[in-house]
């Protein structure tokens, strides 16, 4: 006779309710804009990874980049993430190059209660809306690798949950068609 499912057993981990939206995507994509906006609309907590790890190097992304390079900031950002995934009713921006650690993106995609989304932009609106900002964004400063990251890095986006194209549409309703689509 089948036996009744035990709460609590691993196959009920999958019908868990969404405890995560985290948000990847390249930079400039809207990833914190957006966070702040959904976090502040669930009335729950936004971080983003970035400043996470800021905080507790104590030096800014730039100075990580050049000081550590970068596959020491990378190690920092998956075990930053990895932190955050631990805990519940939370909106999580993440660096636009976190998805391309294949551990991350396991993370991210099997915990259960995490939900993760892409905001797609071209990398035409990515070049607009980072103009000026180099100094703090070492990966955006590479220009002769960057158009190479970010066709490397679509495929990886697009592995997400849910993927939103974000050029035609400002923050507020980025964040309100997030909320349609996971029915928040
Ligand atoms: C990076 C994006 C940045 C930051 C770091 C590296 C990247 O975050 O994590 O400079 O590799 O694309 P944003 O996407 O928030 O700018």
């Amino acid at each position: 006779m089948p036996q009744p499912e035990v709460a609590g057993s691993p196959a009920d981990s999958f019908h868990l309710p969404l405890q995560r939206i985290v948000l990847t995507g390249f930079m400039g994509a809207g990833k914190s804009t957006v966070g702040r906006l959904l976090a502040l609309d669930l009335n729950w907590p936004f971080r983003d990874v970035d400043d996470e790890i800021e905080a507790a190097a104590g030096l800014s992304i730039a100075e990580i980049f050049r000081t550590h390079g970068e596959p020491h900031f990378r190690e920092l950002e998956h075990q930053t993430i990895r932190q955050l995934t631990g805990q519940d009713r939370l909106v999580l921006g993440l660096g636009g190059g976190a998805i391309e650690d294949p551990r991350t993106r396991d993370l991210l995609l099997s915990t259960p209660g995490t939900h993760l989304v892409h905001l797609d932009a071209s990398l035409e609106t990515i070049l607009v809306r980072c103009h000026g900002t180099e100094a703090d964004r070492p990966v955006l400063a590479d220009r002769p690798n960057l158009e190479a990251r970010y066709q490397r890095r679509l495929p990886l986006y697009r592995l997400a949950h849910l993927s939103i194209p974000v050029d035609t549409l400002t923050p507020e309703d980025v964040a309100q068609t997030l909320r349609q689509k996971l029915s928040l």
